[in-house]
């Protein structure tokens, strides 16, 4: 059982939970997640560490309501107990010195790049953060993300805040103009975490991708969250959920994720 003890609306059904965890508070690092689970019949859900608080034994989570569990994890209030919660859950992120490292984030994933970002500025990066959103309101953590990279550009799809436009605009921009980057790190929707390999690979520029297949045991034993990346067969929980870019069959991601949507949508539809 872990309490909620803080609860924050970002957007529209964009929430972020501040939950009681010290032994994964204690171990968590950058790029990991928690894989948690709200009643006894529930699905266990795979969830990014967005924020920890080693001495508060304190954890963040950052999520967008999407389907049943989600809307009810969003639901829940504080002084509420999540019935179980493992982790932290995946390799962590490859924390080094790369020397100008770009961010490239989209919706919820610029939460989940956050602790990346702030670390690889701790220890002499340059960091650049490209964020975006559909528009402002679902723009999350821009604030936080500020007050750890060097350089921010924002963009939206409407135009409500930032450049009009998509983040691989903006990188596509930026790399034309010859700013020297060594490094880039992407995190958010598969689609866009896709395109902005393709730009990338053009540039030749190493890129990371933070995978988010389906995930069910997270133990490496199902093999739900399999991706092919590089001619191989990976498990995202085990393996990842960091990856080459340009070795991720992204299309086959894109498929595996759509597989259970006509019986996602009828779970959502059925009460608990
Ligand atoms: C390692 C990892 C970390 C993640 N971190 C976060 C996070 O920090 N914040 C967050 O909001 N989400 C995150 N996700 C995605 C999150 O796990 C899913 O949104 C959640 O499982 C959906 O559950 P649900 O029952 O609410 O919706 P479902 O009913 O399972 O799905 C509803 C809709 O969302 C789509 N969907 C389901 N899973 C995913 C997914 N993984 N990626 C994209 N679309 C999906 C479905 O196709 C369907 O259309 C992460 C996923 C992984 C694998
Ligand atoms: S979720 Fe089962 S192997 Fe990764």
């Amino acid at each position: 059982m872990a309490k909620i003890l803080e609860k924050m609306v970002l957007g529209p059904g964009i929430k972020s939970l501040v939950i009681d965890s010290p032994l994964i508070a204690r171990k968590s690092r950058p790029g990991q997640f928690v894989v948690l689970r709200i009643s006894e019949k529930g699905e266990r859900i795979p969830l990014t560490i967005a924020d920890w608080n080693s001495e508060r034994g304190t954890i963040k989570i950052v999520f967008q309501e999407v389907g049943k569990t989600t809307k009810h994890l969003g639901s829940m209030s504080v002084g509420d107990e999540i019935i179980d919660i493992v982790g932290p859950m995946g390799q962590p992120s490859e924390i080094k010195f790369y020397g100008t490292v770009a961010i490239v984030a989209g919706g919820v994933g610029v939460a989940e790049a956050y602790p990346i970002a702030r670390a690889l500025k701790s220890i002499g990066n340059r960091v650049i953060a490209i964020i975006g959103a559909r528009s402002k309101d679902l723009l999350v953590m821009a604030e936080e993300i500020k007050e750890v990279v060097d350089e921010l550009f924002l963009t939206t799809d409407d135009g409500s805040m930032g450049r009009w436009g998509l983040v691989t605009d903006q990188l596509r921009d930026i790399l034309s103009e010859g700013m020297t980057i060594n490094r880039v790190i992407t995190i958010g929707p598969v689609i866009m975490m896709k395109a902005v390999s393709e730009i990338t690979r053009k540039f030749n520029l190493p890129t990371i991708a933070s995978l988010n297949p389906i995930m069910i045991d997270a133990t490496g034993m199902c093999g739900g969250c399999r991706v092919y990346v590089g001619g191989e067969t990976k498990f995202t929980c085990i393996d990842g959920p960091e990856f080459d870019a340009h070795k991720v069959d992204f299309d086959l991601l894109i498929l595996r994720l759509n597989m259970y949507k006509d019986k996602e949508q009828i779970a959502d539809k059925v009460c608990v």
